[in-house]
């Protein structure tokens, strides 16, 4: 078999084997097909597509290129949930004490944040004491006593898709949903769980920034999963504005905290739900209006935050913050605690997520090396959405620093974000399609 037969295969829009894909990605994996060649095959995949049974090849052949978990002992309770990505998304620290409290087995491996703010990892290391990295063995006893762990990616876990997604970012060639497809659910395949719920956002603080490529992703996502043996749902979200009141790290928790004790509602809470009931339908094989019910018992119970501080605790997190909030502040203080205020009457009629989450990372809260560190302390809280009506001089937010010379240019991106009109703008669903 020669590389050059496989590119030129792909290139004349011809389907290829499960062998032929099976030789790129281990030739690839090891090194011995270079970095011309492979993007190459990337950009003839872009061009020609891949169809279903292709692209699960390629998943599969990706996954097991490196370690994959084997959860087999919690039969079919295993259960991982994936976001696609958004400002203000702190789902995972909400569903998955949800899930575990109602008997789930979830076992997630999440990442570091690049860009507006951190990741689940930088998130959950604002919590003192909590460790991110814990061996195999006690990873899995805690999924097995407590039902959940949360822990930083480690090992040699999918490394075709380290080396590919590198290569796909400076060639232009991220932007191909079996490329995609692959890349997500290869990580999800090796993390092992039997059941994945994936959230799809969708708008401008997303990666896909329609409704129709949401929902091309999502398609393609459950349909290989299956095709891989796994249950499988997504839902498609929203993410023209960020998700919940706060963008950056222990703001977050603490807003996650809020809606587990049962004391928040709105956006983010929705959003949770409605995640948290697909996966209990995927685990306990139920209706979704048995498993809604029960997603919301289990916050209005107490039984979701005892769970959330059973699993901080076992991971060495200091659960005293999660009983009283406020002693966040103590342990990541800012210098500066600034409103932001409306330049002018009117509704809010758009929000550039994205432009919001840049706004938090200037503050401190994100990275924009891998090398920089995080301020856990920074961020900005949200006090008027899309569709609020403001006055002139009304707090729109606050913004939280340590940088004094960030407050400025924080403060002009988070305005610049925001679009004002004198009527109020046609309403979008937060859950715009569930694929089940
Ligand atoms: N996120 C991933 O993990 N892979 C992609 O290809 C795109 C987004």
């Amino acid at each position: 078999m020669r590389m050059y037969d496989i590119i030129l295969k792909k290139r004349n829009g011809e389907r290829l084997s499960d062998e032929e894909i099976g030789f790129f990605i281990d030739g690839y994996t090891r090194g011995e097909i270079p970095d011309y060649q492979a993007s190459a095959l990337c950009m003839a995949i872009c061009l020609r597509g891949m169809d279903d049974d292709e692209t699960a090849a390629l998943t599969y052949s990706m996954a097991r290129s490196g370690d994959m978990l084997d959860l087999s002992r919690f039969g079919e309770l295993s259960s991982d949930k994936h976001s696609t990505g958004g400002v203000g998304d702190k789902t995972s620290l909400i569903v998955g004490p949800i899930a575990a409290a109602l008997g789930a087995k979830v076992t997630k491996m999440s990442g570091r944040g690049l860009g507006h703010t951190g990741g689940t990892v930088d998130k959950l290391e604002s919590i003192p004491g909590m460790r991110m990295t814990i061996s195999r063995e006690e990873f899995l006893d805690q999924c097995d006593k407590v039902g959940l762990a949360i822990i930083g990616q480690s090992g040699n876990m999918t490394p075709a898709d380290k080396k590919l997604y590198a290569l796909r970012d400076v060639t232009a060639t991220v932007d191909s949903i079996p490329l995609i497809t692959s890349s997500i659910m290869s990580k999800k395949l090796a993390a092992g769980s039997h059941n994945i719920v994936l959230d799809v956002k969708t708008g401008s603080g997303a990666f896909m920034k329609t409704y129709e490529d949401s929902k091309k992703l999502a398609e393609s996502m459950v349909k290989i999963g299956k095709l891989c043996g796994r249950n499988m749902a997504a839902l498609i979200t929203d993410m023209d504005r960020p998700l919940g009141y706060a963008v950056g790290n222990s703001l977050e928790i603490i807003e996650a905290v809020e809606v587990l004790k049962g004391e928040r509602k709105g956006d983010l809470y929705e959003v949770c739900i409605a995640l948290a009931t697909e996966m209990v339908m995927l685990f306990k094989g139920i209706t979704h209006e048995e498993a809604q019910a029960q997603a919301v018992g289990a916050i209005e119970s107490g039984a979701a935050f005892a769970k959330m501080k059973e699993w901080i605790a076992a991971q060495g997190g200091d659960v005293s913050c999660l009983d009283d909030t406020k002693r966040f502040a103590e342990v990541h203080p800012v210098s500066h605690i600034v409103p932001i205020l409306s330049p002018t009457d009117g509704y809010i009629t758009s929000m550039d997520a994205a432009e919001i989450g840049t706004a938090a990372m200037i503050l401190g809260a994100g990275r924009s090396t891998k090398e920089e560190s995080i301020d856990y302390g920074a961020g900005l809280t949200i006090e008027a959405k899309t569709g609020d009506r403001v006055e002139k001089g009304m707090t729109l937010g606050y913004l939280y620093t340590n940088r004094e010379d960030a407050v400025k240019p924080a403060e002009e991106r988070y305005l610049a974000a925001l679009t004002f009109g004198s009527e109020a703008p046609q309403k979008t669903e937060l859950i715009q399609g569930i694929v089940r």
